[in-house]
């Protein structure tokens, strides 16, 4: 590097640094990703992630280790607490990114009210927000305990004083954007200042046992520096997700050192702020038409939780030489691998078809076990005929045809069953997993044809 040199180089997807321009990022491969930044003043302030109290220095065998501390606390938002892994671990640090306006500060003064109402010390620092703007979100959500104290700060070095005269037990950064350190002589949201914010956030919660939640904003093509710099510092990152359209909102783990990543939560945006949505299956049917070709209800698993969804198909004759084909809310190339195989193993002329398939609600599914649902809502379309709508199919499709075995067949079953569905059809390997399962219809078929066959 020059020698007085002041600037360096940052990539903004993953903070490579280096000391000139390159146009792909050794780090992440992105390309065009570097921005070129002031140099940190000094070195001080490193990190070390892990602990700093002076009796852990030496190595530990694990039985020595005494986890009474362990015991998380509870939000009270039991959506939220099943995506952290039962409550919040203290002295941890916790990253919740979204898109803006989706609900985050919202989420989190919710979260604070709870926290407080517990009488537990809860700081909210914004640096978003005045205040004033503060007091309206929380007249909205409800009551609030004076154990919740705000501050409108955006210089870190402050922050800590503040953190270390009041202690509190849990505190909120929103966001992190606009967070600055006087060590790094870089605008607040970029690389290097999120990076370096992170890093003094961390001190704070591992050494004096506070939990911490940092707000993040997502933007497209990570023009300020997004929260994936942060993710391998956080020890659990959240995003919350939803349609703009839509009121509900998804809390998803992405990564989590205490629990399981594949939990959701869900909410709806009301005027009350954001309020659980205990049972997701009924809230994703609601307004499901009746008798209506091109639908069928199918199972997916959300972590620990199945979801009923309505699947929509419609196919029409396609009025130019290449059929148009759209998938939302699932994956295009799946839809058209399933239209594949119906035309090649049930000999239905698809490619001379339009397709498009909704997953209604606005939910995004992923899991190959609502493929058999896909697949019958297309061929209900195809030949204009509805499906029996007490009827639940999940499985998924292999490449000649056949339903293959799915995980957890018998929560589904059972969520089927408690929605008043009366006829469910499933894999045929499958129906060993639901022998014990009454009072409702299970099918069992080993290809798309006998499914189609049913109806
Ligand atoms: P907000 O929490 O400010 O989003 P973020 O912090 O992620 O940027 O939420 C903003 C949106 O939520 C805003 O468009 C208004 C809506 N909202 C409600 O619909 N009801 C409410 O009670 C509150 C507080 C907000
Ligand atoms: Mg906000």
């Amino acid at each position: 590097m020059a020698k007085g040199k002041t600037t360096t180089f940052y990539c903004q997807g993953c903070g490579y640094e280096s000391s000139k321009w390159m146009g792909q990022c050794p780090g992440c491969r992105g390309w065009n990703t570097f921005v070129e930044e002031p140099k940190k003043v000094n070195a001080k302030g490193r990190v070390s992630s892990g602990n700093i109290h002076m009796e852990q220095m030496k190595p530990m065998s694990i039985s020595e280790i005494d986890l009474r501390d362990e015991d998380k606390v509870r939000t009270h938002i039991e959506e939220m607490d099943r995506v952290l892994g039962g409550g919040i671990v203290p002295g941890s640090l916790t990253l919740v990114g979204g898109d803006p306006g989706i609900g985050k500060s919202t989420l989190l003064l919710q979260v604070c009210r709870h926290l407080s109402d517990d009488n537990r010390k809860v700081l909210y620092i914004s640096g978003e927000e005045s205040l004033k703007q503060i007091k309206l979100r929380a007249k909205r959500i409800g009551e609030f305990k004076d154990t919740l104290q705000l501050l409108c700060e955006t210089n870190l070095d402050t922050i800590t004083t503040v953190i270390e005269a009041t202690k509190p037990e849990i505190v909120i950064i929103d966001s992190i954007q606009t967070m600055y350190s006087e060590e790094v002589a870089a605008s607040p949201g970029s690389v290097s200042q999120v990076r370096e914010s992170t890093g003094i956030l961390l001190k704070i919660a591992k050494g004096m046992g506070i939990s911490i939640f940092i707000v993040g904003h997502v933007t497209k093509e990570g023009a300020v520096a997004g929260p994936r710099v942060l993710e391998h510092m956080v020890d659990t990152v959240l995003y919350f997700e939803g349609d703009r359209h839509a009121s509900y909102r998804i809390l998803r783990g992405v990564k989590n050192r205490f629990g399981s990543t594949n939990e959701i939560g869900v909410f709806e945006m009301q005027r009350v702020g954001l309020v659980e949505v205990k049972n997701p299956s009924e809230f994703m049917l609601n307004g499901k038409p009746e008798g209506a070709s091109g639908s069928i209800v199918s199972c997916s698993m959300e972590g620990t939780r199945p979801i009923l969804i309505e699947i929509q198909a419609l196919v029409c004759q396609s009025n130019f030489g290449i059929p148009r084909r759209q998938a939302t809310g699932t994956d295009f190339n799946r839809v058209n691998l399933l239209m594949a195989v119906l035309e090649k193993r049930m000999c239905l002329q698809m490619s001379a078809c339009d397709a498009y398939v909704n997953i209604a609600g606005g939910m995004k599914i992923m899991e190959p076990a609502v493929d058999l649902g896909i697949a019958m809502a297309i061929v209900s379309s195809y030949k204009n005929r509805a499906i029996d709508d007490a009827t639940v199919a999940f499985g998924e499709i292999g490449l000649s045809g056949e339903v293959r075995a799915i995980s957890m067949v018998e929560q589904r079953v059972q969520e089927v069953k408690k929605l008043g569905f009366t006829t469910c059809i499933i894999p045929y390997s499958c129906l060993d997993m639901v022998k014990d399962v009454k009072d409702i219809k299970i099918i069992g078929v080993r290809s798309v044809q006998e499914a189609i066959d049913l109806i």
